[in-house]
């Protein structure tokens, strides 16, 4: 089975080809970061309009680099949510129209799930069982991962996601948007012990996180600070270690909690440098193994939808003619 996967929940297009024999054919991203920098953030309306224009082109792009024709695809997947709901609206009416020409059947795919089987997209692929922590710029959650389909959240955000908290303290440290990386790259030119910042609800049992109060300590922080870029590199330093430190140790009680000994970490915040080293430091104590997605597939793209979508299509899934975008969508 070869699957055509479309991703637009947000303000990435991403369009991939991947055969259940061959693996990953080809993938095409297109990014509308610039168009949304001078807001600050993503303006949903603009999102929608350059998903439109952008959609179709890379359809064709990626059926070019993978050397297909509308006959080679079996089936076609598309993010159905959560997200913002124009943008959703067309990936799934783009998706459900050319699968409906092509005679083909589609599949709603659950964003998150995306982003949770991203590891499987190279080799070594992670085992089931195991636990994930998601952490994008809508999400941070822990979820033990029995097999497609088969999730129990052990906790997330009750508040801010982490990469929102990321790109939040980034904007009060007077960085572009979106800010995750950039303030990552800051904090490697940071010192440790100049800040210390609180690591949110790991005093108390529970494998829920809280990310709000960091930006509001970042925000106290900034403003008793003085205005040089050691200082802010040194903030941004404290920051990251807060928000590393707190992700790793609600990962050793969840791994703890299941008897699991293996961790997959995926969304655009396991790009971080500094989590994946912590989180393999932790991993190798504990004898365990941790799975990361390859860099350019830890934010949204398309391959992740278009592997989720071939296993839902091979379960039997179907998404009927009458299909809804779902931008809130539970796990
Ligand atoms: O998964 P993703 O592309 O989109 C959502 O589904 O939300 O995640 C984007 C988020 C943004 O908040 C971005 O700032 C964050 O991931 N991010 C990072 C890094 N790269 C991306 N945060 C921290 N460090 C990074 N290196
Ligand atoms: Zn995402």
């Amino acid at each position: 089975m070869r699957v055509l996967g479309i991703e637009t929940s947000c303000d990435e297009t991403g369009v991939a080809i991947y055969d259940e024999a061959l693996g990953l054919m080809s993938h095409k991203l297109y990014s509308q970061v610039k168009l949304h920098a001078d807001y600050g953030g993503v303006v949903p309306e603009l999102a929608s309009r350059d998903h439109v224009r952008k959609l179709l082109p890379l359809i064709n792009q990626a059926m070019a680099e993978a050397n297909c024709q509308p006959s080679d695809i079996n089936g076609i997947a598309f993010t159905k949510g959560p997200g913002l709901v124009g943008a959703l609206l067309v990936g799934s009416s783009v998706a459900r129209s050319l699968a409906y020409a092509w005679k083909v059947p589609a599949v709603g795919v659950h964003h998150m799930e995306g982003h949770l089987l991203a590891p499987m997209l190279d080799e070594p692929a992670p085992e089931f069982p195991f636990v994930a922590l998601l952490v994008s710029g809508g999400h941070s959650m822990l979820v033990s991962v029995k097999g497609i389909g088969s999730y129990e959240i052990l906790g997330e955000s009750v508040d801010d996601a982490a990469g929102e908290a990321f790109d939040k303290t980034a904007k009060l440290l007077g960085l572009d948007y979106p800010g995750g990386p950039l303030l990552a790259k800051l904090a490697d030119s940071g010192e440790a012990g100049h800040y210390q910042f609180p690591r949110p609800m790991t005093d108390r049992p529970g494998l829920d996180f809280s990310f709000s109060g960091l930006k509001t300590f970042a925000a106290n922080t900034i403003r008793a600070a003085n205005d040089d870029p050691q200082t802010r590199a040194n903030i941004a330093y404290a920051f990251q270690e807060a928000v590393v430190d707190t992700l790793v140790i609600k990962c050793r009680r969840a791994l703890k909690l299941t008897g699991l000994k293996r961790l997959v970490i995926a969304g655009g915040v396991s790009a971080n440098k500094q989590l994946r080293e912590s989180l393999q430091e932790m991993m190798v104590k504990m004898q365990g193994e941790v799975f990361y997605p390859r860099m350019e597939f830890c934010t949204d793209n398309g391959a992740m939808i278009a592997y989720a979508g071939l296993q839902r299509l091979c379960a039997g899934e179907r998404e009927p003619l009458s299909t809804k975008a779902q931008p809130r969508w539970p796990l």
